[in-house]
């Protein structure tokens, strides 16, 4: 897509549940999100990227009746938790706030009375899970049963492991209680619910329109067409935002999470010290590019849901929604609960975090699967980043520093000019397409011809011989210097420690995290002296 260079971008990455550990499924979303968001940067966009914890709804409450402790400490110990995270892959917000904050209360609330007051909120019987031997509502995930579109074991707001569907209350067949095990009944009770069905028509449009990556649009298309159903959003539950008037009933934690995305920005340029008003330009006047990064999983809540309540409250829409792929290990379905997982922390411990940055983009296009191996992950950084990158570098940097100790000389050459440039536009437009692998993919491809390029000269030999063959050498190892400054450059979005390891040993004395893809077309300043060079990446496994 082209994005407009004139308005501010706002990228978020979806909000998680802050009820147990980070693990690799989850990167798989903020990683890119942080790389396409360094990218833009580097594009010359002006960027705010946002993100923060979900810290309300039944993931939380559960976790925290099952550990024996409070919703806040839960809340409290894994919001530090994602943090530090984040810290240590360079996942670099701007902003990360959390759903619990008055500012998001506070909104959460605004948006909801302004619902009401246009008529897209009302009231109903609804038949509510009821658990007679805990004698309680059982709301949204205290609630097991059989999803009624496919027949699977699917948990009370959502066919989790089956067509992943949204459930409303009421609709899970054989409902059991997830606390005590017993079959639940159904009570009716009045709720609150908001006409979702009266935004098919703006769907359609909307979602015909919608930028990002197919899958989001086509899934949330295909949602629209067969039928929308209006939607409950109130809950029985202590742990939450207040519905309006009401403090025995919580808003559904679909309405509050993303509404943080909004909350967020408020707090974010009030901490800027920026007018009050500031945050209405982005979602309110349409004067900003928003980009909403998510997993396939929740298409449905972002590209439904959420349009159609920030249409029916009069706010600012998304202009793409991007959604990653899910994330198996060794072939089978990620479960924490069957130990089918992946800890980032587990991770950071053994490896250098560029490595797991790298990986995950580089081992599957964005929006399809990626079935996480550690064989596969020892192969991607032992044959391209040792093998390839890491190995030019080395022996270029290594073999400048022992005979030349600065830039040499020489005329950047017309095929290298030319690789460089068919590199970037290929990096330049796979990140328009959000193809994040064929982004890493051309800037390898441009290591792989510095290699031959550098074998093909021999600069060895012509050190050894006269001046004319030494200046040739100099003009060889210039235009290798070049391409690994354009490297450091395509990369650093990617792998913002690692090249900037790179950009030093180069000598370069600018702050690689600013340049500008233009700055990899002008030529590496010649008697610029290298620091002593260093192995990059160290082979795993
Ligand atoms: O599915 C989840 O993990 C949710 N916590 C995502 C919320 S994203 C946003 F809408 F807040
Ligand atoms: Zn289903």
């Amino acid at each position: 897509m082209k994005i407009p260079h004139d308005k501010p971008v706002l990228v978020t990455s979806a909000l998680p549940y802050v009820n147990g550990e980070c693990h690799i499924g989850h990167l798989r979303t903020y990683v890119p999100a942080d790389i396409c968001v360094r990218m833009l940067r580097k594009m010359g966009y002006r960027v705010i990227f946002i993100s923060g914890s979900d810290t309300h709804g039944t993931p939380i409450v559960l976790s925290a009746e099952a550990e024996g402790t409070t919703p806040e400490a839960v809340v409290e110990r894994y919001h530090e938790h994602f943090r530090r995270v984040f810290d240590a892959l360079n996942v670099d917000f701007d902003y990360y706030g959390r759903t619990d904050s008055p500012a998001n209360h506070a909104r959460t609330e605004e948006i909801v009375k302004d619902l009401m007051a246009r008529g897209y909120v009302y009231r109903k019987k609804t038949k509510q899970a009821y658990c007679n031997t805990c004698g309680r509502f059982l709301p949204d995930r205290y609630v097991e049963g059989i999803c009624p579109y496919c027949g699977t074991l699917a948990r009370g707001d959502e066919c989790d492991q089956g067509c992943g569907r949204h459930l409303e209350p009421g609709e899970i067949e054989e409902p059991r209680c997830k606390i005590c095990g017993s079959a639940a009944v159904y009570k009716d009770q009045e709720h609150f619910f908001f006409k979702l069905s009266a935004f098919s028509h703006f769907l359609l449009s909307y979602l015909h329109g919608l930028e990002g990556t197919a899958n989001a649009r086509n899934y949330a298309l295909e949602w629209v067409k067969r039928e929308l159903r209006d939607w409950c959003i109130t809950r029985n539950l202590e742990w939450g935002v207040k519905f309006p008037g009401r403090d025995d009933l919580v808003v559904y934690v679909w309405v509050d999470a993303p509404i943080g995305y909004i909350s967020f920005t408020e707090e974010l340029l009030r901490e800027r010290g920026e007018d009050d008003t500031e945050w209405a330009r982005y979602w309110k006047n349409n004067e900003a590019t928003i980009i909403h990064f998510i997993g396939t999983d929740i298409i449905y809540h972002h590209c439904i849901f959420w349009p159609a309540m920030l249409k029916g409250a009069g706010y600012s829409l998304p202009r793409a929604v991007i959604a990653s792929g899910m994330v198996k290990i060794n072939g089978k379905t990620f479960s924490k609960s069957r130990g089918n997982v992946v800890w980032a922390s587990e991770f950071l411990e053994r490896f250098h975090p560029d490595m797991l940055r790298y990986y995950l983009v580089a081992q599957s296009s964005h929006t399809k699967e990626l079935d996480f191996s550690w064989d596969s992950f020892f192969m991607r950084v032992n044959n391209e980043l040792v093998a390839i990158l890491g190995n030019l570098a080395y022996r270029v940097l290594t073999f400048t520093y022992k005979h030349f100790g600065m830039v040499p000389a020489g005329e950047i050459e017309d095929e290298v000019t030319s690789a460089i440039e068919s590199a970037t536009a290929e990096v330049l437009s796979a990140m328009e397409n959000y193809e994040f692998k064929k982004m890493v993919d051309a800037t390898m491809g441009l290591a792989n011809f510095g290699n031959s390029y550098f074998q093909r000269e021999e600069p060895w030999h012509l050190i050894k011989g006269d001046e004319d063959a030494r200046r040739r050498c100099g003009t060889i190892i210039k235009n290798v210097l070049q391409i690994l400054k354009s490297i450091c450059i395509l990369l650093e979005p990617v792998m913002p420690e690692k090249m900037g390891e790179m950009w030093f040993q180069l000598g370069m004395e600018t702050d690689l995290h600013a340049t500008k893809i233009e700055d990899l077309r002008a030529p590496i300043r010649t008697g610029q002296k290298l620091n002593k060079p260093a192995v990059l990446f160290q082979r795993v496994g």
